[in-house]
């Protein structure tokens, strides 16, 4: 038996296959477009994802013999938040808002002075925040409001990626609750939140556990993808809760720090625990019962592949090989020098879609090496402001499991361990949310009982890195926490 994982990412779609033991035997990833229109938008064409997806997963299967015949489930996973609203025949209205678009600020801002950040994270254990889902039906109200008069149904992307496989319109409890239209403590729609907005619950796809079969292949989709119809798709996760259950942070106290485009960290609770004023996302994970806390930062590995493409590093991997490199001939504290990494606004610790970067303390004697390690100080700080709100919470963070691209570089994987003041663990051969969402599809067609009994296999080959003091780096952290408010008011002009 095998179980396919689909991931639909930001910059692309991956497809993984995995087999009765949890491993992965074929991996296949294939690019799709993103367009800013104007400043601080994001959006894309779902149309791309699904041709990224159908190119993706043939890849995939066309490495494992008899790879087709032998898929026994699907899982979908993607980027949270977007949203995709869709007419009677399941067409897209416009474009899909990404969770790194800001526009809805106006929005939210007005909410939350009309009804209270209390009374918003008592009904969802969330704050308003424009990368989130209803702020965006909020803007197209305002601004498109004839969309609102067609629009039958509001997706989130790997959800309307289920729709074009399956012709159901579902979604599962991890992804819905970044809409904050959720009641993430009793894992349903908000009613109250929908009527406050007022926002029809019809248009709110039906929402279950994420192991829950809540689709099958239609023929048409198995067609353009080279499998048989009527493969079960289980509900699948949000990418961050689908990447944790493929690095195994599935039990209480088990934290995990991802760089990818943002950066996450990221701790599974046994109860609900949302923060009093929604610092930190308090989500339901995507194992029946068990909930997550989460801080995210929006300009992680973005931040420095807009380092990397605006100072003539060379394209590519290679890129961010040599941008390592030459930071790690600096020293700690990169000579003075502070990153801020909010080339895009930021969400956690800071909900400020106004803020912007900022590199401060140059002097003449500075080189780009300096500036270099400066970018990935700067990066792995905001990263560990976010692990503070989360031991800001009573959660204790005794190591980290560290996933996502940056996890690649030893030399980060140390920087990270120093930051965090923790042992920090890789994996070799993350595959991410993928991995995890083709897990729970394995629980959902019961060759595991349960997602713990899924996930101890792939917990395994793990490197550990210790953290090694040094009071040049921690200057450098105070320096960097002290920037924040300082640079505020110059980001707000009255
Ligand atoms: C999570 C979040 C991002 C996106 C894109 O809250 O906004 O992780 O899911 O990866």
């Amino acid at each position: 038996m095998l179980l396919l994982g689909i991931d639909l990412g930001t910059t692309g779609t991956k497809a993984v296959v995995v087999d009765d033991r949890g491993s992965v035997v074929a991996s296949a990833t294939r690019e799709h477009p993103l367009s800013a229109p104007r400043p601080g938008w994001s959006e894309q064409d779902p149309e791309t994802w699904w041709q990224s997806t159908c190119e993706a997963v043939k890849a995939a299967l066309a490495t494992v013999p008899n790879g087709p015949k032998r898929i026994a489930g699907i899982g979908l996973s993607g980027q949270m938040h977007g949203l995709v609203m869709v007419d009677a025949d399941g067409e897209p209205l416009r474009p899909c808002i990404l969770w790194n678009d800001q526009r809805s600020a106006p929005q939210c801002e007005r909410i939350e002075r009309e009804i209270g950040l209390e009374a918003i994270v008592r009904m969802t254990g969330n704050r308003m925040l424009p990368g989130f889902t209803a702020p965006k039906i909020l803007w197209c109200r305002e601004h498109e409001p004839e969309l609102e008069r067609r629009a039958r149904t509001h997706l989130l992307p790997k959800d309307w990626l289920r729709f074009r496989l399956s012709e159901t319109r579902a979604t599962e409890v991890s992804d819905a609750s970044g809409t904050l239209l959720f009641d993430c403590g009793r894992r349903c729609w908000s009613e109250a939140m929908l009527d406050t907005l007022r926002i029809d619950r019809a248009t709110m796809p039906e929402c279950a556990e994420s192991t829950v079969v809540s689709a099958r292949l239609s023929a048409r989709a198995g067609e353009s993808l080279g499998l048989r119809s009527g493969i079960p798709i289980v509900g699948g996760a949000g990418d961050q809760a689908a990447s944790a259950i493929g690095s195994g942070i599935v039990r209480e106290g088990a934290v995990s720090v991802t760089i990818g485009t943002s950066g996450v960290a990221f701790a599974t609770c046994d109860a609900w625990r949302p923060s009093a004023r929604g610092e930190v996302h308090a989500f339901c994970h995507a194992v029946p019962g068990r909930w997550h806390v989460m801080g995210v930062m929006l300009g992680c590995g973005g931040s420095l592949r807009w380092y990397r493409d605006t100072f003539a590093f060379p394209q590519g991997d290679h890129g961010y090989e040599a941008i390592v490199a030459e930071a790690a001939t600096s020293q700690p504290g990169a000579r003075g020098i502070s990153f801020l990494p909010y080339l895009s606004g930021e969400r956690c610790p800071h909900p400020d879609p106004e803020i912007r970067g900022a590199l401060l303390g140059l002097d003449a004697s500075h080189r780009r090496a300096d500036v270099s390690r400066a970018v990935l100080e700067g990066i792995t700080f905001g990263l560990g402001d976010n692990l503070d709100l989360i031991r800001g919470l009573g959660i204790p963070v005794g190591e980290v499991r560290l996933a996502g691209g940056g996890a690649r570089s030893a030399f980060w994987q140390q920087l990270c361990a120093d930051v965090f003041g923790c042992p920090v663990l890789v994996s070799r051969g993350n595959e991410g949310g993928a991995l995890g969402v083709a897990l729970l599809a394995g629980v959902g067609v019961g060759l595991w009982r349960s997602v713990d009994e899924a996930c101890p296999s792939i917990d395994s080959s793990a490197e550990r890195k210790l953290p090694v003091a040094s009071d040049s780096l921690h200057r450098a952290m105070d320096r960097f926490r002290q920037a924040y408010p300082q640079l505020r008011p110059l980001c707000h002009p009255a």
